[in-house]
């Protein structure tokens, strides 16, 4: 069924289980979006991607919430604006954002502050190097769940990490904390390649960046000779 809405001003035709991203996409029109992938099913977890739509109280999540016929949308008016500079300014006091290249970007163009609240609580998190295809630093995770979601239902069915924990102390881990290798984990590597902040990071990367050798890693990866990285 074909409905029309506004957004920005704009008339434009729509399906009704379009969300509102993916409208505004087609349009042309560029809503920020972190936790959301293409590949995984949209749960609104980071808010960046909010819009203002008239009589609605609170800001709505794009990637979420469908078009509704005669909807009058804003996808950059002030309070939008405020909410994802605020979002990105709670985002950058709190964790590690140095390798995350997009969140980056959105902080440049919304001019977020990195030391809007100096005071806050810093997620720290020691590097897990437990298997022989990724490392886990989960000082850079900022929750979005796609490592979660590729792993189970929405692509691989494996199921080997989930939300750990509760309040400030949830990180995805494993179940009962267990090694990689424990889990069903079959690395895929799917994990690495949803991950938007570097928590998630090829071994063979991160060796490199360690200073050790590709000819040292290869030799690492045959067994002859272990070297631990730094
Ligand atoms: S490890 Fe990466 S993909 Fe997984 S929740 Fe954290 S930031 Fe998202
Ligand atoms: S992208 Fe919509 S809530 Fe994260």
């Amino acid at each position: 069924m074909t409905i029309t809405l506004t957004i920005d001003g704009q008339e434009v035709n729509a399906e009704l289980e379009q969300t509102l991203l993916e409208v505004a996409r087609e349009m042309g029109k560029e809503i920020p979006t972190i936790c959301f992938h293409e590949a995984t099913t949209a749960n609104a977890l980071c808010r960046i991607c909010v819009v203002e739509v008239e009589g609605q109280r609170v800001l709505q999540p794009a990637c979420i919430v469908k078009a509704g016929a005669g909807m009058q949308v804003r996808t950059r008016s002030e309070k939008v604006v405020r909410a994802r500079r605020t979002i990105l300014e709670m985002l950058a006091s709190t964790m590690d954002l140095s390798e995350a290249p997009e969140i980056q970007a959105m902080m440049r163009e919304y001019g977020a502050s990195t030391d809007r609240f100096p005071d806050a609580e810093r997620r720290e998190s020691a590097v897990i190097d437990d298997n022989p295809m990724y490392i886990r630093d989960y000082s850079k995770c900022l929750l979005c769940w796609r490592c979660v979601q590729v792993c189970a239902d929405d692509a691989q069915y494996t199921f080997a990490i989930n939300f750990d924990g509760r309040g400030f102390e949830t990180q995805i881990g494993t179940f009962f904390d267990i090694s990689i290798p424990e889990t069903s984990c079959v690395l895929c590597g799917q994990c690495v390649g949803v991950c938007p902040t570097g928590a998630l990071k090829p071994k063979r990367e991160y060796l490199l960046e360690q200073g050790i050798s590709a000819g040292e890693i290869s030799i690492m990866n045959t067994g002859r000779k272990q070297r631990k990285a730094k």
